[in-house]
């Protein structure tokens, strides 16, 4: 598609990125193969040499990746993107890619649990220094980047709190630091928000989520400007292998096609069932970006088209939180998201109970706290479902 600046995400969704083969076929083809022959010995080292272009190894480059990720690419409003076999493997590929022994990164202390483990045990066994920020705490920021720092890593809005941070406004602070910004979209996907249109650098975002949409595959994809893409993510990614495999990337640019209009539905329903729990008015907490008495309303404003599909609600206890769990009949009882089916997750004993309580506590992943993450099921029955197990 010649000059996808001009289109609108709908149109990115369903047509930037195809390339066809000699064959002319209509719809992507699946590029099974590890490897690409070559004419001559001369091709092949021009090939390698970069002298000429072409495909060499799955491990460096397939076109059904490579469809997958122009795609990506044009939908998040990043000059390139990079396929991975997970979310945790695009975090962990930038991480390794662009930090070094004695760099300092600063964390956001609102982030998936694996997250948390990575920038809390791992990363400093490999001499990086690592400190956390309360999220939306812009003082807190400007604070922790008072002092050196290479990368700062977000997710807005978080897993499983949904607090946000004003992405401009870190991006500023960031950016005066002479660091890094990169924002974990996971759960709103370019759909729903565009970090790199407010300042941030990078994107990692688990394409198993929301991407995928049915539940079905692992995957991951890094974005932002070409030369972090195809510079120094690249080399670290051709020399140790995070590849994302060609049959996920073919089912992921399939998936993208139906990406804004799943999240514009994944998004009605979540606001219909957000309304009414917190109508209700017996739980602890009532949590959805969407909410006209969400606490962060102007920053949602500001850089999400929508709220998303994710919902928190405290029920005051571990023990009614898994009592409530279990008197679902409809909602999926797994710790993924972003899945057509709705799914309910008790966060203290899954998605995060490889924190500490104490961690936990501090990242505000309270005992009672349920996590919804809505699917496109209609919503009066996920209501229905709800408040029966509510009422027991
Ligand atoms: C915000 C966030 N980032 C990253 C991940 C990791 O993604 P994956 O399971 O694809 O590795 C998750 C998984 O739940 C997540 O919620």
């Amino acid at each position: 598609m010649s000059d996808e600046r001009h289109y609108h995400p709908k149109t990115l969704a369903v047509r930037a990125g195809s390339e066809a083969s000699a064959h002319r076929e209509h719809s992507e083809a699946l590029f099974l193969t590890s490897s690409f022959t070559f004419d001559s010995a001369a091709q092949g080292a021009a090939i390698f040499a970069r002298e000429e272009k072409g495909y060499l190894y799955a491990r460096v480059a397939n076109p059904t990746v490579a469809m997958f990720e122009r795609r990506y690419a044009a939908l998040e409003g990043a000059e390139a993107a990079m396929g991975v076999a997970s979310g945790m493997s695009a975090i962990f590929t930038t991480c390794m890619a662009l930090l070094s022994a004695g760099d300092r990164v600063v964390c956001a202390r609102e982030v998936f649990g694996s997250t948390y483990v990575l920038f809390e045990q791992l990363l400093p066994r490999w001499g990086i220094v690592v400190d956390f920020v309360a999220l939306s705490d812009l003082d807190g920021w400007r604070e922790a980047l008072s002092r050196p720092a290479t990368m700062v890593l977000v997710e807005t809005p978080s897993n499983p709190t949904l607090e946000v941070v004003d992405l401009a406004a870190l991006a500023e602070i960031v950016h005066a630091a002479g660091a890094l910004l990169v924002v974990d979209n996971a759960f709103c996907t370019p759909a729903v928000q565009r970090p790199i249109a407010h300042g941030a650098d990078l994107t990692v975002t688990s394409a198993t989520k929301f991407v995928d949409g049915q539940g079905r595959i692992l995957g991951g994809v890094i974005a932002g400007r070409e030369e972090m893409i195809r510079g120094p993510i690249l080399t670290l990614a051709r020399s140790t292998g995070p590849t994302m495999s060609a049959f996920n990337a073919w089912v992921l640019l399939k998936s993208l096609e139906t990406l804004p209009v799943r999240m514009a539905a994944h998004c009605d329903h979540a606001e219909a069932v957000a309304a009414a729990l917190a109508a209700r008015g017996d739980l602890v907490t009532v949590t959805y970006p969407g909410l006209p008495t969400y606490r962060h309303r102007d920053v949602v404003a500001r850089q999400m088209e929508r709220g998303g599909a994710l919902i928190t609600f405290d029920v005051g206890s571990r023990e009614r939180a898994m009592t409530l769990v279990d008197r679902l009949q409809l909602f999926s009882r797994t710790a993924n998201l972003g899945d057509a089916r709705s799914i309910v997750t008790h966060p203290a004993t899954t998605t995060h109970s490889r924190m500490t309580p104490e961690a936990r506590a501090a990242a505000g992943v309270s005992e009672g706290l349920v996590r919804l993450a809505i699917g496109l099921e209609d919503p009066r029955d996920l209501v229905m479902d709800l408040h029966r197990a509510l009422d027991g």
